[in-house]
């Protein structure tokens, strides 16, 4: 079944120039980008955004990084997106990533890790408004 996924190319990524490889990747992989733009997250919007994680102990380092620098936010489309998107991203640790994932090849740690994926079709639904107007995607 065709559905959407939303995705954030982490500030580690766009920093060490992976940005244009991990698009290739994900376009390699069948997805169609239906909408991206650059941006720096502000301190609220990275708070909001991993909301779920908020008692968690890595919370404020999170948010600090995903604040570091920009990213791009990206919505793409698929047959089974958010399940494979999943699949392409790999293990959250990179260092469990298996071989050929993309955290595999350009995460750093645990939390430099490359990529975001929404990890169900009503997050996917949810992030993707967060960032862009419907009339925005393509
Ligand atoms: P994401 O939401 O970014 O796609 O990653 P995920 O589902 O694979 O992992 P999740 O558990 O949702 O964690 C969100 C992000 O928090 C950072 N993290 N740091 N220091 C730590 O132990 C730790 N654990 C997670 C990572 O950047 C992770 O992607
Ligand atoms: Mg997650």
């Amino acid at each position: 079944m065709i559905e959407r996924t939303f995705t954030i190319i982490k500030p580690d990524s766009v920093e060490n120039r992976n940005t244009g490889s991990i698009i290739a990747h994900l376009e390699g992989e069948g997805f169609t980008i239906l909408g991206g733009r650059m941006t720096r997250l502000t301190k609220q919007q990275a708070e909001g955004f991993y909301a779920v994680h908020q008692e968690r102990p890595f919370y404020n380092d999170l948010v600090a990084y995903m604040t570091s620098g920009p990213v791009w936010v990206m919505t793409l489309e698929r047959d089974n997106a958010v399940k494979h998107l999943r699949h392409v991203m790999g293990a959250t640790n990179p260092k469990d990533a298996e071989e050929g994932t993309i955290r595999r090849q350009y995460g750093e740690s645990i939390e430099r890790n490359a990529i975001h994926g929404s990890d169900s079709p009503e997050n996917a639904a949810i992030e993707q408004a967060f960032f862009f107007p419907a009339a925005d995607l393509l």
